[in-house]
């Protein structure tokens, strides 16, 4: 399992996959405009040539909003999400990121699990925030401290 930096070339199968998990996905024109940014940071996991996960993140002065953290179905538990967004935190800590933020649906017990392991923290509820099905939204925080993260993502 190869973890790198998402470029166009993956974004077909992302968006692909992106498509069968979400109920309101982004599109590969979403991601291929965001990937255009500069202010962004997108990782893919990898077996051989098939994109099995997908993270991002938007930077803006010292704060990180993750988006979208995926894995397909026949590879999940095998700590594909966890090496991703730790290699998102750990990528983009050495730009001078501080903290990140994200949303997650206040049922999604799988995915709040998995950013408590990581060191996230439950900070607001935001009413309403999702559509298809509405539903609130988990805000959930992590400050970067001296606590070392594993090495993952392949510098390019
Ligand atoms: C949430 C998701 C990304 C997790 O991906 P994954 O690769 O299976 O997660 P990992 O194997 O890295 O799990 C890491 C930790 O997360 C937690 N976790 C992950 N899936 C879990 C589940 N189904 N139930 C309970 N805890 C879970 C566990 O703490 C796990 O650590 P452990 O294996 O030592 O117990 C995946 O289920 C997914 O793609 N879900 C649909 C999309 C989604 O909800 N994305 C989040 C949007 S905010």
């Amino acid at each position: 399992m190869l973890i790198t930096q998402m470029t166009e070339r993956e974004v077909p199968a992302v968006a692909r996959l992106e498509g069968q998990i979400f109920s309101a996905p982004w599109s590969e024109q979403g991601f291929s405009d965001t990937l255009a940014m500069e202010n962004v940071l997108f990782l893919v996991a990898k077996d051989g040539e098939e994109v099995c996960g997908y993270c991002g993140v938007y930077l803006a002065a010292d704060e990180g909003e993750i988006t979208n953290v995926a894995v397909a179905r026949p590879y999940r538990r095998r700590g594909i999400a966890e090496r991703l967004v730790r290699a998102l935190i750990e990528k983009t800590a050495s730009y001078g990121i501080q903290n990140y933020i994200l949303e997650v649906r206040i049922s999604n017990d799988a995915a709040i699990k998995l950013y408590e392991k990581i060191g996230f923290k439950r900070c607001a509820v935001r009413r309403g925030f999702y559509e298809k099905p509405r539903e609130d939204a988990c805000v959930m925080h992590y400050h970067v401290d001296d606590t070392p993260v594993i090495s993952t993502v392949r510098q390019d």
